[in-house]
């Protein structure tokens, strides 16, 4: 059954038929369209554009229909253009005559720029509920962890020491942007384009106020040509799921990199490892390694959209139909993502020891014996210097700076004294770093205080 036959006086190529339909990805979101359809007809029913009677029967058929195809009862079958085909065909085939007036005063137009925004907006709550799971994962992984020391780096050398909850926080801070980003988006695209007809609107006398709050949005969209062609939400939330896909790469990255046997610094749980087809040895990171591939995926979703959108004269053309499996496949991408990379770092564990031995190396605390001698009077640039020379001495011998006799110290500026092995312990490069946003346990624990509070408040409303 076609939607539009009465003009045609040949059969469609099959071919062409084929080429298309959406049927085959369009019913991802059949629960949408009889959410939509039902609201339609309320308000058909309530303007009295069709009887109330009329109004009960199609809604109580669309129901029916909900009901049987969520029990398998009733089967969504390719032999439809579209979903909305397909439910305006079954819904008369059930209820007969009456179920022809459904489609008045819309358009498969402003139905599937309200089934894609529905879809979207559930989408956007869902990987805002996921990323918040993971986020109470760092945070647990955060509490534990503000005295677990590590090195920092930059360029991938050994900087100054950190803290496991420190690093974290890093990542913690990123999916708080992320989340952010849902919020502005959602309250963005939070208007109903139902009722903006094909392109330009309709004659009868339709309350967009109602079906609009019936859907729960804010309000109705104001211009029917935009509402019909707007895709700006998906290209924004496909924008925000890359950014989230390159902070979870990122992370993944640095999962692989601990994990390595140079590093040790973490252990993944046998539940989320994987093996060799040969080499018995090997415990992989596979999870984070898809991670970090399947980024390229989301990103493609994006590239997509917006070289789709890019040439589309107004209003509505059939380039649109491309908006759906790309981003389907992104939305359940981002989503398994989260999900599992969340099970990964629950379940892993983390090599103090290793970690607190490896932050010890590499001169870390280079810029604390600076410090310490600006802090006896020393300008920084000369301090510098100084403790350059200090570690090229280090270098040459093989030894830390933590190593050095106080002679050897002296020998290079008087100025050190035996405090200088107080000052750069680990412990004290620690501790003392407590400007805000720093590593300092102290300071630390007030950003987790206000993590805990942030994880009480709701973002999407
Ligand atoms: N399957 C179409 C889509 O996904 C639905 C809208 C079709 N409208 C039309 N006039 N052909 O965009």
């Amino acid at each position: 059954m076609k939607l539009w036959g009465g003009r045609f006086t040949k059969e469609t190529n099959q071919l062409v038929n084929n080429f298309n339909a959406s049927i085959s990805f369009d019913q991802k979101f059949f629960r949408q369209d009889i959410q939509g359809s039902i609201a339609h007809a309320a308000m058909l029913g309530e303007t009295g554009i069709i009887t109330k009677n009329e109004s009960l029967e199609i809604q109580n058929g669309l129901k029916s229909i909900l009901a049987d195809i969520e029990s398998g009862r009733l089967e969504i079958t390719d032999e439809y253009e579209d979903i909305h085909t397909f439910m305006e065909a079954t819904l008369i085939e059930r209820i007969g005559e009456v179920g022809k007036k459904l489609h008045t005063g819309r358009s498969r137009n402003d139905q599937v720029a309200l089934d894609m925004r529905l879809f979207t907006r559930d989408e956007v709550k869902n990987v805002d509920a996921e990323l918040k799971e993971l986020m109470a994962v760092i945070l647990r992984i955060m509490k534990e962890n503000t005295e677990t020391y590590m090195p920092g780096f930059t360029h991938l050398q050994k900087a100054q020491p950190v803290t496991v909850a420190h690093h974290f926080g890093a990542y913690f801070e990123m999916f708080k942007r992320d989340r952010g980003r849902l919020s502005d988006i959602y309250k963005r695209m939070n208007y109903c384009p139902l009722g903006s007809g094909a392109l330009a609107g309709t004659t009868y006398p339709l309350d967009r106020e109602l079906t609009a709050s019936l859907l729960g949005f804010y309000g109705p969209t104001l211009n029917s040509m935009d509402s019909v062609s707007d895709r700006d939400y998906l290209i924004e939330f496909l924008s925000a799921l890359s950014t989230i896909m390159m902070h979870l790469s990122r992370f993944s990255e640095e999962i692989c990199i601990w994990n390595s046997n140079e590093y040790k610094f973490i252990e993944l749980d046998d539940a989320y490892s994987t093996g060799s087809s040969i080499m018995p040895q090997k415990k992989n990171p596979d999870i984070a390694e898809l991670v970090r591939g399947k980024t390229g995926r989301v990103y493609g979703a994006l590239m997509s959209i917006l070289t789709t959108m890019k040439g589309i004269p107004l209003a509505y053309n059939k380039d649109m139909q491309e908006d759906k499996e790309l981003s389907f496949d992104a939305f359940d991408t981002v989503k398994g993502c989260i999900s599992l990379f969340k099970g990964m770092i629950d379940t892993m564990s983390f090599n103090a020891q290793r970690m607190e031995d490896s932050a010890k190396h590499g001169f870390t605390n280079a810029t604390d014996a600076a410090d310490y001698l600006v802090k006896k009077g020393v300008a920084f640039r000369d301090a510098h210097g100084i403790v350059g020379q200090l570690v090229l001495h280090c270098i040459s011998k093989g030894i830390a700076l933590d190593d050095m006799t106080l002679a050897e110290y002296k020998e290079i500026s008087p100025v050190f004294e035996e405090d200088i092995y107080d000052a750069i312990s680990l412990k004290t490069c620690v501790e003392t770093r407590l400007t805000l946003g720093a590593p300092g346990p102290e300071m630390m624990n007030k950003v987790i205080a206000v993590c805990d509070k942030y994880m009480q408040e709701n973002q999407i409303i």
